[in-house]
């Protein structure tokens, strides 16, 4: 499974980079053990990856870069200012031709559609590296450092893990969103209760959930049939009801890009949704909450003390977008048949 795999890259990086040098690379026998000498499996060599980003974006690119790299890959950076797309062609004929020139898309689009069009009219897989209504990647790497998180690892039934890969360690957590009805959130409704995790959201009034999303949430939990508990959802305009008993606390943006327009009515409607001690403390949270967001981040949402302090894990959260999406690259790019 993918996190099993991101895990092992991150621990053979982690064991043998010059970063990160902890053993002698000249004389261990895990150095060299792919072709070439390689590090990683070169799975990507001969293949071509575009990144069609119609958005700004530093992890997204950065570890999908690395990760490709990585794997032997070349990468081709595709911005808005670089290619026809947008001003002089439309996305089915981009699509068309960037795929018969190349072996994978990562795309980040704006409307969801467009990442839907892609995935159906490109002769070559296509990953979603953020749309309007999902990031998936992300939360791949979320569910990867909850895992790994110590103080998280000690109160979850590790029981279940062998039939659920890694992610069966996160059964039973109590996950509190208080922020915006986003991408981010999304992906946490469709598979966080499937995975067994409690899920409280608090958003304000106005900003209320997306049918669409709400309706995959209920189809995937139909049709999962797991020997394991589900989780549940719960929505409330208020975060100190979200907050109760959370083994976790997530939050973004309140102003995610493409929607700097409103800007300035967001900051009023989120007033009081800014995760601070204090709300967690009165909301009562575990006295042991962790602190996680997908960045970037501003300070409306998450005050400094929280955001760098020893209860966040944000940047271990961050590093973990290279080692999912360099999974994710070797299981869809790498194994396709050309
Ligand atoms: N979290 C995330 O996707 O960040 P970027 O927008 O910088 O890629
Ligand atoms: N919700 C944010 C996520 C950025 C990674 C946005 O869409 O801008």
């Amino acid at each position: 499974d993918v996190l099993s795999l991101s895990t092992h890259f991150k621990q053979v990086h982690r064991q043998y980079s010059p970063k990160h040098a902890l053993g002698d690379a000249t004389t261990s026998p895990a150095v060299g053990k792919h072709e070439g000498g390689h590090l990683f499996p070169q799975s990507l060599r001969d293949r071509s990856i575009a990144l069609i980003f119609s958005k700004r974006s530093t992890r997204t690119r950065v570890s999908s870069e690395t990760a490709v790299a990585a794997l032997g890959g070349h990468n081709l950076f595709l911005g808005s200012s670089d290619i026809q797309l947008g001003v002089n062609e439309s996305l089915y004929d981009t699509s068309k031709i960037v795929s018969s020139m190349c072996d994978g898309i990562i795309a980040r689009v704006n409307g969801h559609d467009e990442v839907e069009l892609l995935a159906k009219t490109a002769d070559v897989p296509v990953i979603n590296a953020l749309s309007d209504r999902y990031h998936p990647m992300q939360i791949l790497a979320d569910l990867q450092t909850m895992t790994e998180d110590a103080v998280l690892s000690t109160k979850t039934g590790a029981a279940a893990s062998t039939a659920m890969g890694p992610v069966g360690a996160l059964q039973g957590l109590k996950v509190a969103w208080v922020g915006d009805s986003n991408n981010i959130l999304a992906d946490m409704l469709v598979s966080y209760p499937r995975l067994g995790i409690d899920l409280a959201v608090a958003a304000p009034k106005g900003y209320e959930r997306d049918e669409i999303v709400w309706g995959e949430m209920e189809d995937g939990l139909r049709s999962t049939s797991t020997p394991w508990r589900k989780g549940s959802v719960s929505w409330t305009t208020d975060p100190k009801e979200a907050l109760k008993d959370a083994d976790v606390v997530v939050t973004d943006t309140w102003i995610s890009m493409g929607e700097e327009s409103s800007k300035e009515q967001r900051l009023r409607d989120f007033a009081g949704f800014q995760v601070t001690e204090a709300l967690a403390k009165a909301g009562g949270a575990k006295p042991d909450w962790r602190f996680m967001h997908c960045l970037p981040r501003k300070a409306n949402e998450v005050d400094d003390e929280v955001f760098y302090g020893p209860r966040s894990i944000v940047f271990p959260e961050g590093e973990n977008r290279r080692w999912t999406t360099q999974a994710l690259a070797d299981m869809i790019f790498g194994r396709w048949k050309l």
